[in-house]
């Protein structure tokens, strides 16, 4: 997020104060699970999974220039089939083999006054909006929208906006109201949502997700005058426990759920580590790094890492990148697909990175292997995109899905802390 990165310090010296509705939850002590369902059975695209990253976190990516005359990108056919319709909300993802490669975009159903809608779940931004009829009908096109005027429980906040942008060219703004929001069975009465009458073309066009639903903290939260509070952090009181966990699998198919951490999808303990949300992430140290059996050695670039579930990749320092592609035989650096990539038969070490001080997160080579981007013009192979790429000299790494799908993951607002573990 472009605007988040450079008005940081702005921002959360403006918004010190809270005023909230009264985000009333029901059913104290409870923990409610939500599925996240792949959208359709769609690859993805390794270089627009990167550009999206970039753009949500305002990285400019510095062209290397090192153009390659025999790889040819299959853009025309990834243009083909991303423009696929999206699969209903409650298809448990169902994943054909084909979708092994599509592991990034992922949305979760989510009820809006009583009016089901599929949202993206991102603890990357914190800003819960969803396209809806104040939209012009062309935007609306294909979209599942929420009708605020259809809902008895809808109020509009009057004199509220909300306005955020992911990068240049995708944005949302508009204005609020609050809802009865129901993720999975956990519900908040009066959950502030935004209601954009715009949002960039970016949004429009991919008919697969009709919003957001923001689980970073609050500090980051654009709407003004009063800055408003994410559906964790409304539902967090009514839960048994104040997490949320991820179990998100290399198959496509995945989870959250709010309240408790189920036994059953882990074994062992838990690393937890201490989060720094004072920039609104789930922010932890991240201070050293080791690829396959190699030493493990120590980040001098971005020592700092945050876990977000609405990024695809894991966008690390320069140094730790060409550490690890310098034992992928035949991995070089593309300009033209943005990033490395590597020929699809190649043998992939595994990458671990710290998590907080003591803890190196261990993220298995077949993880790494994002999406098969084109051909080898020589040798007539495969060629393979990389699901660990440069954050560009950002002042964070990023750990997306590449690197949670390795995990049980949990975001826990007890201290606040992060912790993963081996899933079962
Ligand atoms: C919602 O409102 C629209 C008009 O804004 C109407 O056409 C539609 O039938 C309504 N749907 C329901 C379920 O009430
Ligand atoms: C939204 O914020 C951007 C800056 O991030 C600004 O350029 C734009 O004018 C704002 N739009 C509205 C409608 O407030
Ligand atoms: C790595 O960092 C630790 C702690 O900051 C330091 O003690 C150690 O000497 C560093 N190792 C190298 C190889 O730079
Ligand atoms: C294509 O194959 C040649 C020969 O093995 C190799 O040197 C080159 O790096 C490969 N390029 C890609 C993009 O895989
Ligand atoms: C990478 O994934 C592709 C399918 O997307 C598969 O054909 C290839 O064998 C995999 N390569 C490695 C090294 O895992
Ligand atoms: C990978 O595939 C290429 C092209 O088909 C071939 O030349 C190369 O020997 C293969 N490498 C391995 C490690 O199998
Ligand atoms: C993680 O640590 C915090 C204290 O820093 C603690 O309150 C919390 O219960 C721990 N969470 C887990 C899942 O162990």
């Amino acid at each position: 997020m472009k605007f988040l990165l450079s008005f940081l310090a702005v921002l959360s010296l403006a918004f010190g104060v809270f005023a909230l509705p009264h985000s009333g939850s029901q059913l104290k002590g409870r923990s409610f699970r939500v599925e996240r369902v792949q959208r359709g059975n769609r690859p993805v695209h390794g270089p627009t999974a990167l550009r999206r990253a970039y753009e949500k976190f305002g990285i400019v990516p510095a062209d290397l220039n090192i153009d390659l005359d025999d790889f040819e990108p299959l853009t025309k056919k990834h243009a083909a089939v991303s423009r696929q319709d999206v699969s209903e909300p409650d298809q448990t993802g169902a994943v054909s083999a084909a979708s092994v490669q599509g592991d990034a975009a992922f949305v979760s159903p989510v009820t809006i006054g009583g009016q089901k809608v599929v949202l993206n779940f991102d603890t990357g931004s914190a800003d819960f909006w969803v396209m809806n009829t104040e939209l012009s009908t062309a935007a609306q096109k294909g979209h599942a929208v929420y009708n605020p005027s259809n809902s008895t429980t809808f109020k509009k906040m009057e004199g509220a906006t909300f306005n955020i942008s992911y990068g240049d060219a995708s944005y949302a703004y508009g204005g609020v109201g609050t809802d009865i929001v129901n993720i999975g069975g956990a519900t908040v009465n009066n959950q502030a949502i935004g209601i954009p009458d715009t949002v960039s073309d970016a949004f429009i066009e991919d008919t697969t997700s009709n919003g957001l639903v923001g689980l970073g903290f609050s500090s980051l939260n654009t709407v003004k005058p009063d800055q408003q509070k994410t559906f964790f952090e409304n539902v967090a009181d009514s839960l048994q426990e104040p997490v949320m966990t991820a179990s998100l699998r290399a198959d496509g198919v995945g989870e959250y759920e709010f309240g408790l951490l189920d036994h059953s999808k882990y074994e062992g303990d838990i690393a937890n580590v201490t989060v720094d949300s004072s920039n609104g992430f789930w922010q932890f140290k991240s201070e050293y790094y080791a690829v396959g059996d190699g030493s493990v050695k120590n980040i001098t670039e971005t020592p700092t890492s945050i876990a977000d579930t609405g990024t695809s990749l894991m966008l690390l320092s320069q140094e730790v990148v060409d550490a690890y592609y310098a034992e992928v035989q035949h991995a070089v650096y593309a300009s033209s697909a943005s990033g490395y990539i590597f020929p699809c038969n190649a043998s992939l070490p595994s990458l671990s990175i710290a998590v907080g001080p003591r803890h190196l997160a261990t993220v298995p080579g077949h993880l790494i292997n994002f999406s098969e981007v084109g051909v080898n013009k020589t040798t007539g192979g495969k060629v393979c995109y990389g699901g660990v790429q440069t954050n560009h000299g950002s002042s964070m790494q990023i750990l997306g899905d590449v690197f949670l799908k390795a995990f049980f993951a949990v975001f826990d607002l007890r201290g606040p802390s992060f912790g993963i573990a081996s899933p079962k």
